[in-house]
């Protein structure tokens, strides 16, 4: 079982948050920051992230590498100030090999670029980085990561920010929050904010591109993703990128 705020955020609708979440309902995270096992984790001390991501390929940390087809390793440039955390990928990802490349990535993409961001200037990456599923007839449906999968990735994530000492982090979802400040920050009660941890970059907390697709046809779902952009409108600033 996951920490409460990820149990909570599945909540009745297959993972959207519950509506004692929607921004109505929000308060500001007071909480004490926390470094999560992200950056508390021991990990490889790598040369590059090439390196490091030919040593992860054979990773069986866990047992997650049973089921998928490959570990999806981050990408992105090795001076990027900015590092965009997600989830896990998912099954277009486990095929293609690269994060962030299917319906989620879609949104991730469109939103970046309203937010007037590169994603070529972004390192892109996951908290764990084998795909995990069940099984429905032909399809594979996603499956979150449980807080053991998480801590056990957190390994090669904490090793990807070492290489790259990012100045600004984002948490995209709760499972990244989780790897990143763990489990006293709730995602969307901290949404917006900057948190800086007793050790690593600070992190901004925001949402998972997926919610703004399971939120499709909800009537604040435009307000939702306006939030989004806006969240990501502020790496230009917080990372002295133009
Ligand atoms: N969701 C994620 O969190 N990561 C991906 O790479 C794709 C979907």
């Amino acid at each position: 079982m996951m920490p409460s705020e990820q149990g909570k955020a599945r909540g009745r609708s297959g993972g959207m948050e519950p509506d004692s979440t929607r921004p109505s309902a929000r308060k500001p995270q007071r909480r004490r920051p926390t470094a999560g096992p992200a950056l508390t984790s021991d990990h490889p001390h790598a040369r590059s992230l090439a390196a490091l991501e030919e040593e992860a390929s054979g990773c069986e940390r866990c047992d997650l590498y049973r089921n998928a087809n490959r570990l999806v390793f981050g990408e992105g440039p090795k001076d990027a100030r900015v590092v965009l955390v997600g989830e896990q990928p998912g099954d277009r990802e486990d095929l293609a090999g690269r994060p962030f490349v299917g319906p989620a990535g879609r949104v991730l993409d469109e939103c970046l670029t309203e937010a007037g961001i590169d994603r070529n200037i972004c390192y892109v990456t996951n908290a764990v980085k084998h795909f995990k599923f069940t099984e429905r007839g032909k399809r594979r449906l996603h499956s979150r990561p449980n807080a053991g999968e998480v801590r056990a990735c957190a390994w090669w994530l904490a090793a990807e920010l070492d290489v790259l000492r990012p100045r600004l982090v984002i948490a995209l979802g709760a499972t990244a929050v989780y790897a990143l400040l763990g489990n006293r920050i709730k995602v969307m009660a901290a949404r917006g904010q900057v948190i800086a941890p007793p050790s690593g970059p600070p992190v901004l907390v925001t949402i998972h591109p997926s919610y703004l697709l399971r939120a499709r046809g909800h009537a604040d779902v435009a307000a939702e993703r306006g939030a989004f952009v806006e969240d990501l409108r502020r790496i230009s600033a917080l990372t002295g990128n133009p």
